[in-house]
């Protein structure tokens, strides 16, 4: 029986829900409200569900809710009602981020952070609710994972996003984020027969106050031989341009041996380079594909959004992952080429100062640039100007001698002072630079040389800026393919 908080929280995304034009037209946003981190990612009878941190009733966080999405092509979502509202005393400060997995016996498992203040005092605890893809129901007895169950010196406080899987061995395990005695995160690991009984395995790996404060949002997965860890650090320090300060996301790939649970790390990363990408999640798909999907914002910027937004916080597209050479590589699923109309081609085009092409330009599109140096003469720059007319432009330049992309919305129409501009370094290659563009309507994701780098963005400018420009400093050769989504 659904409690009245949760009744509530489904009449009002019933008859609040905003109309589907002017919603972005592949990207899962709220039927009506707040959204952030990507949820309980899963397969269940056959499609993926996909829940979501979710304050229906404005654009702001509150207590937390967790909404439900399904698809069967990670591009066209299904709005299903609310599943989860904070109405227990264990949760009735919200229901924080966690994971969702298919039973044996058909049973849909959600797990997810409990969080509540008593006293003034907060804890966070992991719960779980059973249900059949609509409807759910919390177990009598919740919390599944207490406070008795932080090792060691953890903080009661920050013990929460447990991401579930059922291993090889058939056992299931969580990954929590929890803050170390040292004041920064752990990744504490627990195994389970039944998704129900936890017994704790011991810490997968600590930040010991290298990457940032407390970690948030663990996954932990296998990929390609190697193992991956990908948290989200608070507090992150810069570090060259490879992380950036604040909200940050980090890939640490290495080596895992689970009877020892021995992770070694060999490489640390930004899991994307861009302004707006947070909380992934990761899901194996019965085909084999790693599939990733992370809440395309950020919390230092969240809190600055247009006046009159009715709606607020989208998830990124979702992205194949792999690993080679040590690196992570990430591209949108496969599945948007089943979106692909109107292509518009060009190939080996001189770019020598500005340049329009006859039919490139759009918002909602698939774009891949290919650029060579022409001579070697006087190559500063090659940039591609998005959403651009007299007003608005949003760029992203590529600096050959020093590697480096650098993205800049600070004319894209946002009137507030937010970051908008932000550099990261590529591989060396000669100047020559591979780029793939995607934009729908209010973001705009780029993929790196075939996906070595990813980096996600947002833009707030008026659709009717569509235009897209090539510029460079010295002359370079272009190829470039577009296609119109729909
Ligand atoms: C990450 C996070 C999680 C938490 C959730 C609350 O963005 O802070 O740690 O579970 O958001 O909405």
């Amino acid at each position: 029986m659904a409690s009245e908080l949760l009744r509530r929280a489904r009449a009002f995304e019933a008859e609040q829900r905003l109309p589907d034009d002017g919603r972005p037209v592949f990207h899962l946003t709220p039927p009506v409200g707040w959204m952030n981190d990507p949820n309980g990612f899963c397969v269940y009878r056959g499609e993926y569900h996909l829940f979501f941190q979710y304050h229906p009733y404005s654009t702001d966080w509150g207590p937390m809710h967790w909404g439900h999405a399904k698809t069967r092509d990670f591009l066209r979502w299904e709005y299903l009602p609310a599943v989860l509202a904070p109405d227990k005393d264990y949760d009735k400060d919200g229901c924080f981020s966690g994971g969702a997995i298919e039973l044996p016996d058909g049973r849909h498992l959600l797990i997810y952070t409990g969080v509540s203040v008593h006293d003034g005092r907060m804890t966070q605890t992991q719960c779980v609710a059973i249900g059949d893809g609509i409807d759910y129901e919390k177990l009598d007895e919740n919390p599944v994972l207490r406070t008795e169950d932080i090792p060691e010196g953890g903080s009661v406080r920050d013990f929460r996003d447990p991401k579930l899987w059922r291993d090889e061995d058939g056992q299931y395990y969580i990954v929590a984020g929890n803050r170390a005695a040292d004041d920064s995160g752990q990744i504490p690991l627990y195994r389970s027969g039944d998704a129900l009984h936890w017994e704790y395995v011991g810490v997968v790996d600590a930040c010991r106050n290298e990457y940032g404060k407390m970690w948030e949002c663990p996954d932990f997965f296998p990929l390609d031989g190697k193992q991956v860890l990908m948290v989200s650090p608070m507090e992150m320090p810069p570090i060259g341009l490879e992380f950036h300060p604040g909200y940050a996301t980090l890939c640490l790939i290495g080596s895992y041996q689970r009877e020892t649970n021995d992770f070694r790390r060999e490489y640390a990363q930004a899991t994307d380079y861009g302004l707006d990408f947070y909380a992934s999640q990761t899901l194996l798909i019965p085909d084999g594909r790693r599939i990733m999907v992370a809440w395309m914002q950020n919390w230092a910027t969240a809190r600055v959004k247009p006046d009159r937004w009715r709606r607020f916080g989208s998830m990124t597209v979702p992205r194949e992952l792999r690993v080679r050479d040590g690196r992570l590589i990430q591209n949108p699923v496969r599945e948007i080429e089943q979106l692909r109309g109107a292509k518009t081609e060009y190939r080996d085009e001189l770019i020598s100062g500005e340049t329009v092409l006859p039919g490139v330009s759009g918002r909602v599109l698939d774009m891949t640039i290919q650029i060579r140096p022409a001579d070697s003469a006087g190559y500063r720059y090659f940039q591609v100007n998005l959403a651009q007319d007299k007003r608005y432009v949003t760029s992203v330049r590529y600096l050959p001698d020093e590697n480096k992309i650098r993205f800049d919305r600070s004319r894209c129409g946002f009137p507030y002072d937010i970051v908008h501009s932000r550099e990261f370094l590529t591989r060396e290659r000669g100047g020559k630079l591979k780029l793939r563009v995607l934009m729908d309507r209010d973001s705009v994701e780029l993929f790196v040389n075939d996906g070595e780098q990813a980096a996600s963005f947002l833009l707030y400018t008026p659709q009717e800026a569509d235009g897209i420009r090539f510029v460079s400093e010295g002359r370079v050769r272009m190829d470039v393919e577009k296609y119109d989504l729909s």
